[in-house]
Parts: C-alpha cells; sequence; structure tokens
C-alpha cells in the first residue's frame, strides 16, 4: 500500500497524473509490473531533459578548431611496420577487445530485425552484417593467434532476436566462448509536455538512450570487469552497419600507443559539406565530434585556405580506447540530444494514436561525447574506399546498393575470397 502511496506521491511531483489515472485502471499485476518499472524511472533526470529541449543547442564556432591527423597513406613504409609492430604487440598478447554497437534499430533502413541480421547481397549468397564483422575478426585471430573477446551490445528490444539469429548461424564460426552479449538502457518518451508516453503493454514507454550508453552498460553488465579479469589493455568500439569496418588495425592502434593518448579514431575525407557523418574538432581545447544533426549550415561548408572542408575529418564510429579510459568515461554522465520524432501511444481512453506528425522526445547519448573527457585523441585518417560502406538508407546514398559495391570492389582489390 505504502509503494502504491509513494509512487502517486512521485507521479504527481512530476506532473504525471495521467500515470495514476492509468495505474487505477489497471488489474493487480499490471499494477505491479508498472509500480516496478516507475520506481526504476529517474523522473527528476527526464525534467531536465525535457527542460533542456526548449534550449537552443549552442555551438560557440569561436572555440572550435579543426583538429590534426595523420594521413595512413602518406605515412612512409618504415613508419607504418613500427606503428604496426607496436599494434601487433598488444594483439598478440591478447590485450585486445572489440565492442560492437547493435543496440540501434536501422529505421532508415527498413529492415525489421536487429540491423545485424541484415543481408547484404555480396558476392551471389549475400553476407549478414555480423557474418561480415565475425570474418574481419576471425582473420584478425588468425593472424594474431589469438582470440579477441568480441561484445556485442543489444538493446531491450532486439536483445533476444539478436541472441537468437546468432546461435542459429554458430556465431558464424566464431569462438562462442568469446563472444558476450550485453543490453544497453532505456529512457521513457515525453511527449511535448513533457509527459511519458505509455505503450501497448500499459507500462511507460522506453527506448534506447543512444549509443553513449555503451560505457556504462559495459561497466553495468561485468563487461568492464571481465575484461580487466582477461587482461584487456585496449577496446575498441564500433557500429554494427559499416560492412568495411576494420576492427583490429594496427596502425591505428600503434599510433595510439606511440602518441601516447587514451582515446584514438579513424577518420576518412567527408564526401561533401553535407554529408550525413559527424566531424572531428577541438572544442575549447578538447577533442569532440559534432554531429551532422546539429552543425550550422556555414560551419560545415567552411573551407581552408587549400579550399578543403575545414571540418572534413568525419567520424566512422572506429574508436579505439584504453581501457582506464573506458573505465573513467563508465562513471560519468554524457549529455544527452533530443530527437523530436512520431511515436505511437495509448491515450487516456485506452486507444492507440499512431501520429502522422512527430509528436515526442527521445533522449539519447552519443558515443563520441566522452572524447572531451580527454585532453588528446590520436586522429587516423583512412581511406572512403578502404574503411567505410555504410548501410543506412534503403535507397540512394549509404544504401545497401552501394555497400556492395564498396564491399566487392575492396575484396577484389585486396583478396579473391568471397
Ligand atoms: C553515426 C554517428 C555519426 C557517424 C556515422 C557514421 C552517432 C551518434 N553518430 O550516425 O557521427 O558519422 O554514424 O556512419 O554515433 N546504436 C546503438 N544504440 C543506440 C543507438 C545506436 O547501439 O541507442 C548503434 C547502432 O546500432 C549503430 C551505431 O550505434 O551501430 C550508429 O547509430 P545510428 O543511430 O545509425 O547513427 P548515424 O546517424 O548513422
Amino acid at each position: 500500500m505504502d509503494k502504491m502511496q509513494d509512487t502517486i506521491d512521485l507521479l504527481k511531483t512530476y506532473n504525471q497524473e495521467h500515470v495514476i489515472r492509468l495505474l487505477e485502471r489497471l488489474d493487480d499485476r499490471k499494477k505491479q509490473e508498472l509500480i516496478e518499472q516507475i520506481r526504476k524511472i529517474d523522473f527528476q533526470q527526464l525534467q531536465e531533459l525535457y527542460e533542456n529541449t526548449k534550449k537552443e543547442i549552442e555551438i560557440k564556432e569561436n572555440k572550435i578548431e579543426a583538429l590534426s591527423y595523420v594521413d595512413k597513406q602518406k605515412l612512409k613504409k618504415q613508419e607504418k611496420e613500427a606503428l604496426e609492430e607496436l599494434g601487433e604487440e598488444i594483439l598478440r598478447k591478447g590485450e585486445y577487445a572489440v565492442v560492437t554497437m547493435a543496440g540501434g534499430q536501422g529505421t532508415r533502413l527498413g529492415h525489421t530485425g536487429p540491423k545485424g541480421t541484415f543481408k547484404l547481397d555480396v558476392y551471389g549468397k549475400g553476407k549478414y552484417l555480423f557474418e561480415i564483422l565475425a570474418e574481419n575478426l576471425k582473420e584478425a585471430n588468425k593472424k594474431y593467434g589469438k582470440i579477441i573477446p568480441w561484445y556485442i551490445m543489444t538493446s531491450k528490444a532486439n536483445n533476444e532476436e539478436t541472441q537468437k539469429f546468432l546461435e542459429k548461424h554458430n556465431y558464424f564460426g566464431y569462438d562462442k566462448k568469446s563472444v558476450k552479449l550485453f543490453t544497453q538502457s532505456e529512457l521513457p518518451l515525453l511527449d511535448t509536455e513533457g509527459k511519458v508516453l505509455i505503450g501497448k503493454d500499459m507500462k511507460i514507454k522506453e527506448a534506447s538512450d543512444g549509443n553513449g550508453g555503451t560505457y556504462s552498460s559495459l561497466r553495468a553488465t561485468g563487461c568492464l570487469a571481465e575484461m580487466k579479469e582477461k587482461g584487456i589493455k585496449w577496446v575498441f568500439i564500433g557500429g554494427v552497419d559499416n560492412a568495411l569496418l576494420k576492427m583490429a588495425d594496427t596502425v591505428l592502434l600503434g599510433l595510439a600507443i606511440k602518441e601516447k593518448v587514451q582515446i584514438a579514431a579513424k577518420s576518412i575525407v567527408k564526401a561533401n559539406a553535407h554529408e550525413r557523418v559527424g566531424v572531428f574538432a577541438k572544442m575549447n581545447g578538447h577533442p569532440k565530434v559534432i554531429e551532422y544533426t546539429e552543425m550550422p549550415e556555414k560551419m560545415a561548408e567552411e573551407v581552408d585556405d587549400n579550399g578543403e572542408l575545414k571540418f572534413g575529418e568525419a567520424h566512422i564510429m572506429c574508436n579505439l580506447y584504453t581501457i582506464d579510459a573506458i573505465e573513467k568515461i563508465s562513471k560519468e554522465v554524457l549529455i544527452y540530444h533530443s530527437a523530436f520524432k512520431k511515436n505511437s501511444y495509448i491515450n487516456e481512453e485506452g486507444k492507440e494514436v499512431i501520429p502522422t506528425e512527430p509528436n515526442s522526445y527521445k533522449f539519447e547519448s552519443f558515443i563520441f561525447d566522452a572524447f572531451e573527457l580527454f585532453d588528446d585523441i590520436a586522429i587516423l585518417r583512412g581511406k572512403r574506399e578502404d574503411d567505410f560502406a555504410p548501410v543506412k538508407n534503403k535507397e540512394g546514398e549509404d544504401s545497401p546498393k552501394t555497400a556492395k559495391e564498396l564491399y566487392e570492389k575492396f575484396w577484389n582489390r585486396n583478396s579473391p575470397k568471397n
């Protein structure tokens, strides 16, 4: 009874009276489930997130500078070999782990399952995105004689399906004991008045809280502790949707070691001012990625004396960290960005409403916002045709068609295996 009263008080404090009315209508079991959910939600945080949606995003241009990088293509043979050697040593000693962020919804792609279960139509038979990633890692394992522990971040919505899919395909030949799935956290969706949406299951509707949640989820799920136990020194974190992602690039690793930095990333040259990618920059002296959704147009189009884009180093989600860096970030609260989206909900009459216009805020933290916690980052400029074949949209740019072409061209150039 006290629990019920506490819950009602809490909901009143945070102007969520519609949830009280819902509670009153539910049977005992459903009521308990909802109360349990409510008790786990940080309504104070939600209120702050809602207040923030009313503020303009501020990018103080005068404090933003371009970030320096090392161009992989321009490295002399000896320089490259020296970096490779540094990187290889870590891999040979088994001090390297990989995290794949696979919690996204893939809405833009129009694929209903988890994005990693999307089959790219390559070389006739086709390959699943998870299969492509597994192959990349297996190749590194063979080369360096150690099995890289592979952590896959799922969301509550796609965890079971991902697990079943990987089981069904026998982890694409990856050592099953070395693969671990962990689930990211969620946050409720809020309407334009800051009220939580109710889902069909008569619970508060929650959604994945962005890939910035990777760090804290690694900690919360015990994966970070496990990595430390295994003696892991470097952790790679990458996306699930780049068919040319190189997850064990010894040059990138070597560069990070040589430059004595805690974080490193591979970039490519942005294709044009309006490509939908984040770009690396330095903000108030700290490394940063400015996301395409938040980049002022003028800034995106700015060119330097050579006519090149001033902010032209694209973030391709090919990021590397020391284990200490992961530990440090996992204890911090990253900022949340809000996206105004269409989300269906159950109204007070118990009817489902499917909006035709955006009606609610989804809150997401971004993986790269953690970079600001460090003084330096090592950036290695890779090459689009070697490093980036994203599968984002159903058609046109960054679609299965463009990714297939890039993937096949790369492998036709680099090895006949297909
Ligand atoms: C992302 C990057 C962008 C980069 C581009 C390159 C972010 C916020 N933006 O944009 O800077 O230039 O890729 O392709 O990272 N994910 C989760 N959980 C979530 C949300 C996303 O695991 O809650 C995963 C997705 O499965 C995917 C990755 O994060 O692997 C990127 O997410 P997505 O939302 O598709 O980012 P983009 O808009 O493509």
